[in-house]
């Protein structure tokens, strides 16, 4: 990472000021291991405690937790609704004239929607949902922009028990399809676009590409957002507006089971397959709920950014969820960072006076590029903590944050999770914890996380091993969606007992954990899981393509970049063109967001002699340009060659 220039040398640890101390949810280090200690003794007992605490329930449960690894229920036999705990309970508690959702769209356009508010569009859409037929247990496709209507979709299902499955509007209509299929949805939510750089995303053309093959989903709802013309399909295709005008507000939100299903997100495997991971109700709440209190550490006065799209987890976790759930506000900004200017999100913090903001290291790095002006032209006096997440964050990312962004007052939060965690497992509390630049610092309460070899036996502090976790937390993934081999196989049985995270790690002697990267065929593109094999399986469709192996490789900006060595069929004509056809072609099997950003063609790829295709020597050609590591189970020495040589001529 160039931008990681040698003069950058950031302190080793900075303690939190006395008067963020003084305000923190969790104050000092002794709050800290008291309650990590209470948590890992008596781990169950500490869950059940703040469950009962924490949350609304219709009936109380009877048990903590029933673990039958890797199989966990929590809060077993208990009652309760997400959605009337995220927003009932403040309309009708004393928030119900706090803005619960302040939102700014690209082209400028503001709404502040209050907990009162939310209740009424929430229980409107909830009956348009039910008008149409909808029942508890059927399954949703939120496809939409980040406008607060992805909020209320979301909420909306939860109050009748119908698990949504979040689609991030970057993916095509092919990725779309399949995940409508693999859900099995009754029904598609969406808008006719979005707005992103000033142009229209036409969200409501790639449903109706993706429904030609869909024979599940029944009925879809539009919201209007851009007003440009969308084709209606006559009984299936219904305006929001239209439905919500003959909607009422009589939908008591559904007594549900702790443990049923709340939403499905797909993410990235090593298979060509997305993994639908499935999130259940009541301790995916709890968790998303407590880490937002301890980490984020959120007040009532607070207006707190998460910065995610609500297509990926942080989205569901820290913008609508977890900030929800404590009667926090959230705010929510459509569109991109440079429309119109590179300066549109320091103009936002001001003009709104944020004073938590949650970004990636991706963005930072992006608008680092841009130059000091831009953050310097506004008032960021209003942050008085920051949080970052989707990979570890590089020296020159974090002094610039904390220095420009933060005016070296605020706290960073560095949160290490994912998508099957469901909340944040490995983070600083802001009060407490004494920040390590790069270092995710220590575990969250209840979590036992541990560095291994390659037998599952903790290595010695300050060597490399794998990232496993120990014991079962509420928010943990149940099961891959109508896979639970693949579930058991992919996470509990390269390390028995255990629940293996697919990174590599290492704890220093203070016991901090510093995450190193994936282990598997797994990139991180701007904080986006993609997996090489689904960019495999696209590139191996295309009519011209014998053969494809992907690797990541170092990106200044975006961490990692999509590299594609490509072996063509005989028959291929028009070589010229295909590059930049390979790399159209991926972006409509995927999206946008994955476009390679390098092909290179080859006659051949480095395999072992039973066959498989040795990435690791393809990453250390576009990482080095050299091949230092083993090559004793390659077949054919003279592929290396050939790919080294090839990229000196570029
Ligand atoms: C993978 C999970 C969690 C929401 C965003 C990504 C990497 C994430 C950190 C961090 C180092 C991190 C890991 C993890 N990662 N946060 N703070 N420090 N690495 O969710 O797509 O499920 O990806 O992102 O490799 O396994 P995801």
């Amino acid at each position: 990472m160039t931008q990681d220039a040698k003069h950058v040398s950031l302190p080793t640890l900075v303690p939190p000021s006395d008067e963020f101390v003084r305000q923190a949810n969790v104050s000092g280090m002794d709050a800290y291991r008291e309650m990590y200690a209470r948590s890992v003794d008596s781990t169950e007992e500490f869950w059940g405690q703040l469950a009962e605490q924490e949350l609304h329930w219709f009936q109380r449960f009877e048990k903590p937790l029933d673990w039958n690894p890797p199989f966990a229920k929590w809060f077993v036999g208990g009652k309760l609704n997400v959605c009337y705990n995220c927003v009932d309970r403040h309309a009708m508690g004393g928030r119900g004239n706090k803005a619960a959702i302040i939102f700014e769209g690209e082209p400028g356009d503001q709404r502040t929607i209050t907990y009162r508010e939310l209740q009424r569009l929430v229980t409107r859409f909830a009956s348009s949902l039910l008008e149409l037929g909808m029942k508890t247990g059927d399954r949703a496709v939120i496809y939409m922009p980040m406008i607060p209507e992805a909020a209320i979709a979301m909420l909306g299902c939860a109050r009748l028990g119908i698990p949504h499955s979040v689609v991030f509007g970057g993916f095509s209509a092919e990725a779309l399809k399949a995940r409508i299929q693999d859900l099995e949805a009754s029904v598609v939510i969406t808008t006719d676009g979005g707005w992103r750089r000033g142009k229209e995303i036409r969200l409501k053309d790639a449903v109706d590409e993706a429904l030609r093959e869909c024979p599940t989903v029944r009925h879809t709802v539009v919201y209007q957002r851009t007003g440009s013309e969308v084709k209606m399909e006559k009984g299936r295709d219904h305006w929001w507006h239209v439905l919500d005008e003959s909607a009422n507000e009589n939908v008591a939100a559904v007594e549900l089971d702790s443990e049923h299903p709340l939403f499905v997100l797909y993410t990235s495997g090593t298979t060509g397959k997305p993994k639908g991971i499935l999130h259940t109700s009541a301790g995916y709440l709890l968790q998303s709920a407590m880490t937002t209190k301890w980490v984020l550490d959120l007040k009532e006065h607070d207006t707190y950014w998460c910065t995610a799209d609500v297509g990926w987890v942080t989205g569901h976790s820290y913008v609508v969820y977890g900030p929800l759930a404590v009667g926090a506000t959230t705010f929510m900004y459509e569109g991109a960072p440079d429309t119109p200017a590179f300066d549109r999100w320091w103009r936002l913090i001001d003009k709104y006076k944020i004073s938590v903001l949650y970004t990636s290291p991706t963005a930072i790095r992006a608008l680092i590029r841009q130059g000091d002006h831009w953050p310097e032209r506004h008032d960021l006096t209003s942050l008085r903590l920051l949080g970052s997440v989707g990979e570890p964050i590089n020296p020159a990312a974090w002094d610039w944050y904390y220095r420009v962004i933060g005016g070296s007052r605020c706290p960073i939060v560095d949160t290490w999770w994912q998508t099957e965690t469901g909340a944040m497992l490995i983070s600083p509390m802001p009060g407490a914890t004494p920040l390590k630049p790069g270092s995710g610092t220590m575990p969250m309460p209840g979590i036992v996380a541990e560095i291994v070899d390659n037998h599952g036996k903790p290595v010695e502090d300050g060597r490399e091993g794998f990232l496993i976790l120990k014991k079962p937390w509420p928010s943990m993934l149940r099961t891959i969606w109508g896979d639970p081999e693949r579930y058991q196989d992919q996470y509990w049985s390269r390390f028995p007992g255990y629940y293996f995270t697919g990174d590599a790690a290492r704890k220093d002697k203070d016991g901090y954990f510093w995450v190193l990267g994936r282990v598997d065929d797994v990139m991180n593109v701007s904080g986006h899981r993609l997996s090489t094999m689904e960019i495999e399986s696209a590139l191996v469709k295309h009519p011209a393509v014998a053969e494809a192996a992907v690797v990541g490789k170092p990106h200044e900006i975006t961490g990692q970049a999509v590299c594609c060595f490509v072996t063509l069929k005989k028959s291929a004509t028009d070589v010229d063109k295909l590059g930049l056809e390979l790399r159209q072609w991926v972006a409509h099997e995927i999206g946008a967001f994955a476009r390679p950003e390098e092909i290179r063609f080859t006659d051949s790829l480095p395999k072992t002699r039973s066959g498989k295709i040795m990435r690791r020597l393809l990453r250390e050609i576009v990482t080095s340009n050299t091949v230092a590591g083993d090559v004793t189970t390659l077949e054919d020495m003279n592929v290396l060659t050939s790919l080294a040589s090839q990229h000196d001529e570029d």
